[in-house]
């Protein structure tokens, strides 16, 4: 059966984040293959307020699947927040005849898809942030190549650290959610971990250090999410003035934007497309208002008035893994 909607729009929005190309590319295509044609919005909100359309074909979104970053462009866009700018975003969509609209981005970007979505506008939103902080998904496009990035990076600082019998803070982004940092942590064999959901002090993270020591470590890596209360140059700070007291200082490495450009793995770009399918063939099928997402292994749809603004808890069962593992 011929889709209903005829014409979508797609946009990346927020921070970029590996296999958003993907998504863009399985989008596309899949909206193609149901009769319907497709716009891209650059830069994001902001493109999408300001008019900046292009034309994306099945062949202009060939070979991008394995970039990093957005072909699109991505912006941050606080102005969306408010009515009238996102009053200004519907009439740039009526005027170039667009009846719907995909959103590949985070826990920012669907509160905008959200809110687009109030207006009456038929949006389906994409789970696509390193952060993975998104509810309503269990994973995110994007969130295990950032988390391969940051574990060579672990890897690497670990070889060194072991050479000099040194100690290393690893910090890592995430914004406020610990789920990169915890990752890293397991899988990097942390000492320790200082994470937003499970507050410490440096005093704490001292202790953690000289209980390692004691149990014969020569070396340690505490990773630490940069939305942790203290974050590793606070923690470093401390250790610096009480460098007599507590024995031994510790180096600081801030992982940064590097975690963002990677090429996809492999998993996101599966991902990517399997959501980004799922993404238009919900719009050609009529239904809207959506995050597509992945869910107990599952590609599924979720209102988007309930998971908009709402931040995936941690597990603390993992963080306690941790913990037992470092011993
Ligand atoms: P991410 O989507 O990666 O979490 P941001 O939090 O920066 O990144 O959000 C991306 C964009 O989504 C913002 O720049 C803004 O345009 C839009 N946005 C964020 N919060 C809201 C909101 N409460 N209402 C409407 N739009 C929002
Ligand atoms: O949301 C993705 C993210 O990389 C966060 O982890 C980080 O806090 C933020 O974006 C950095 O934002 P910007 O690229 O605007 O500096």
């Amino acid at each position: 059966m011929a889709s209903a909607i005829r014409r979508i729009a797609v946009l990346t929005s927020g921070g970029d984040a590996p296999g958003m190309n993907a998504a863009v590319r399985a989008v596309v295509r899949c909206a193609v293959a149901q009769g319907m044609t497709v716009v891209g919005v650059r830069n994001g909100f902001a493109g999408l307020v300001a008019g900046e359309f292009t034309p994306l074909t099945v062949r202009s979104v060939g070979g991008i699947m394995q970039q990093g970053g957005t072909v699109l462009g991505s912006a941050r866009c606080p102005e969306f927040a408010t009515e009238p700018v996102q009053r200004a975003a519907l009439e740039q969509l009526a005027a170039q005849g667009i009846e719907g609209l995909v959103v590949i981005g985070g826990n920012g970007s669907q509160q905008g898809s959200a809110a687009l979505a109030r207006h009456g506008f038929p949006v389906v939103g994409v789970a696509s942030t390193i952060d993975n902080d998104l509810a309503g998904t269990d994973i995110t496009i994007g969130a295990t190549t950032a988390l391969d990035v940051a574990l060579e990076a672990i890897d690497r600082l670990r070889a060194t650290a072991s050479a000099m019998h040194r100690a290393f803070l690893v910090e890592v982004m995430g914004r406020k959610c610990g789920y990169l940092a915890l990752m890293a942590a397991l899988a990097g064999g942390a000492e320790a971990v200082v994470l937003p959901e499970f507050p410490v002090e440096p005093e704490d993270v001292a202790r953690a250090l000289q209980e390692a020591q004691m149990r014969g470590k020569s070396h340690a890596i505490v990773v630490v999410a940069e939305g942790a209360p203290y974050n590793a140059t606070a923690i470093a700070e401390h250790f610096r003035v009480h460098r007599d007291r507590l024995g031994f200082e510790v180096r600081v490495t801030i992982l940064g934007h590097v975690q963002r450009g990677a090429a996809p793995n492999a998993f996101d770009r599966i991902l990517a497309s399997q959501l980004g399918a799922a993404a238009a063939d919900t719009l050609a099928r009529g239904e809207h208002g959506v995050l597509i997402g992945l869910r107990q292994g599952r590609v599924s749809a979720t209102p988007l008035h309930e998971i908009a603004g709402v931040q995936k808890p941690l597990d603390p069962a993992l963080y306690r893994l941790v913990q037992v593992l470092a011993m």
